[in-house]
């Protein structure tokens, strides 16, 4: 039995549900306490209400279950972020920085900070954008993770606090429902084929954007905080790439499925988002330092989704 004691932040989310369970999986319900704004939305473990601006809660939390690891993953998205950008700075910057200062001062052996491809920006090169490159990102969301990356490296280089960081793609799930980002599009639409048999996308046919399927993006994570520190080479946060499509290229192969699914474009606010993104990412330094390699593709995600989202639909 582990010995260690894992506080999430912000469990209640898209990645925080499957994260949550996936831990518990691994180190035992009772040593993985949830925390969110609202009541945990899992039948079983540990959880309590907890806002990552209070940073006394924060403490106290952290000294009353004796947490030795803490995944940070509460944060305002790219497309909601743009509707409050001060709030939303206040909510991911603020809250990273009492995740920080509590992390050194109660001696946490290791944090993990998701980052993001909303840090790439106009002038960052488009195809397989490099580890280290231009990055002037055009979302209040994505100005917060590059600074929160440099933070997170900061406090490496400073506290030698042990933070691990990956950069998701969009994350595509059956297990839980994304909220207020510009790569939601590609969840709604497995929903909208199962249900309506059409599906009205909110960016252009031809946008093209880095996904990954819930479960690369969960085995990355763990992969990632279960790797030796000395192969650990990046201390801002990872590259980390699966697939890359387009609504007409994920369309196409969802009518594969469904012949009759239609879709249709009404491109909003969120496509000059989508269009200041990369379009795929080159991730041969998270290869190189902990062995990551992608296992689903666009056939077999989109035979994934509609399975499990058939059945969970239906129950
Ligand atoms: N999925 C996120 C968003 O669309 C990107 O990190 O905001």
């Amino acid at each position: 039995m582990s010995s260690e004691r894992i506080l999430i932040l912000g469990a209640n989310g898209q990645i925080g549900t499957v994260l949550t369970e996936a831990l518990r999986n691994k180190f035992g319900n009772e040593s993985v306490i949830s925390t969110d704004l609202h009541p945990s939305k899992l039948t079983s473990g540990p959880h309590e209400i907890l806002n990552v601006l209070d940073k006394s809660g924060l403490e106290a939390m952290v000294n009353k279950h004796r947490i030795t690891q803490i995944y940070h993953l509460a944060a305002i998205l790219s497309a909601r972020g743009e509707q409050d950008p001060q709030n939303t700075w206040k909510i991911n910057m603020e809250g990273l920085m009492n995740v920080l200062t509590v992390s050194v001062e109660q001696k946490i052996s290791k944090l993990f900070y998701p980052s993001t491809i909303a840090i790439y920006g106009h002038s960052t090169p488009k195809q397989n954008t490099p580890q280290e490159a231009s990055f002037i990102p055009a979302t209040v969301y994505g100005i917060s993770k590059i600074a929160g990356e440099h933070w997170c490296n900061y406090f490496y280089n400073r506290y030698k606090l042990d933070v691990r960081s990956l950069r998701y793609p969009g994350v595509i799930s059956w297990q839980s429902d994304p909220g207020g980002g510009t790569t939601d599009y590609a969840v709604e639409i497995f929903h909208a084929a199962l249900k309506e048999k059409k599906y009205c996308c909110f960016l252009e046919a031809d946008t093209r954007l880095p996904m990954i399927h819930m479960d690369d993006c969960i085995r990355a994570t763990l992969e990632l905080m279960d790797a030796p520190a000395e192969l650990i080479h990046i201390h801002t946060s990872y590259n980390l790439a699966s697939m890359s499509f387009t609504p007409a290229e994920i369309a196409a192969e969802i009518k594969k499925h469904i012949p009759e699914f239609e879709i249709s474009y009404k491109p909003d606010f969120r496509q000059a988002i989508a269009a200041s993104w990369s379009e795929s990412i080159d991730d041969s330094v998270a290869r190189r330092d902990w062995n990551w390699r992608p296992k689903f593709d666009l056939a077999s995600l989109t035979e994934d989704m509609l399975h499990n989202l058939k059945i969970k639909l239906n129950h």
